[in-house]
Parts: C-alpha cells; sequence; structure tokens
C-alpha cells in the first residue's frame, strides 16, 4: 500500500515541529522493536490546549501521525483530546499501511503522556483521568 497524499504532506511538511521551553505538560514515548521515539509538548489554559508541538526520532509515518495528533489536539479542550485515538489520526490521514498502524500508536500515547505529565505538574494524579501509561511495543 502506497502512502497517502496526506502522509506525504504531513512528513514533507510536518505541522508544530519543535520544542517548547515554557511546555506546561511533556510526554515522551517510544517503541522498543523499531526504535522510534516521540516526544511531545503542551501548553494549557482553562483546560483548553492552547499550544502543542513534537519531536520525533522516527520513521515518516511516525513523523506524519505526530504532526497530524498535534492538529487534530490543538486549540481543543483536554477532554476531548483525551479521547483521540490511534484511529482518529489515522482516518485523517486517510490511512497507513498495516505495519506503520504502530507509529499512529505511538502518536495517540504521545498525547496522552503530555497530559499525564501535565496532570502530575498540577499535583493531581492522572491514572484515572489519563489511564495507565504503557509501553507501546506492538509492531
Ligand atoms: Fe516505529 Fe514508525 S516504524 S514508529
Amino acid at each position: 500500500m502506497a502512502y497517502s497524499e496526506k502522509v506525504m504532506d504531513h512528513f514533507a511538511n510536518p505541522r508544530n515541529v519543535g520544542e517548547m521551553s515554557d511546555a506546561d505538560g511533556i510526554g515522551e514515548v517510544g517503541n522498543s522493536k523499531c526504535g522510534d521515539i516521540m516526544k511531545m509538548y503542551i501548553k494549557v489554559r482553562d483546560n483548553i490546549i492552547t499550544d502543542v508541538s513534537f519531536k520525533t526520532f522516527g520513521c515518516g509515518a511516525a513523523i506524519a501521525t505526530s504532526s497530524m495528533a498535534t492538529e487534530l489536539v490543538k486549540g481543543k479542550p483536554i477532554d476531548e483530546a483525551l479521547k483521540l485515538t490511534n484511529k482518529a489520526v489515522m482516518e485523517a490521514l486517510d490511512g497507513l499501511p498495516p505495519v506503520k498502524v504502530h507509529c499512529s500508536v505511538l502518536a495517540e500515547q504521545a498525547i496522552k503522556a503530555a497530559l499525564s505529565d501535565y496532570y502530575i505538574k498540577q499535583g493531581i494524579d492522572p491514572e484515572t483521568i489519563v489511564g495507565k501509561a504503557t509501553e507501546c511495543d506492538e509492531s
């Protein structure tokens, strides 16, 4: 299966790339099988994700899914960002080849990890809100 135009676009022109020095939450996740790493930064005001950025050391699909995930949560309430699934990221990119599905899982987990970190920094236990952090080891 070839990559969709949207995947190629988000790979070639990723949105929201870079570190954020004043992030309210930072999440880093990795896949132990492929070795790819994704880092997400979020800024939160009044329960809204006002800004989001990422740094991904990984494959093209990891970059495209990171980019799309940031676009899908930017400006959204935390509640909505928590509902973001890797399936939604894939659909927004018009699909991914089966061997690249785990790249979108990483994007979902990176957003959740950043939200967990945000709650921890607020002194709130994130587990009941975000769920348990899990290692991404799907291939
Ligand atoms: Fe592992 Fe894409 S090959 S994140």
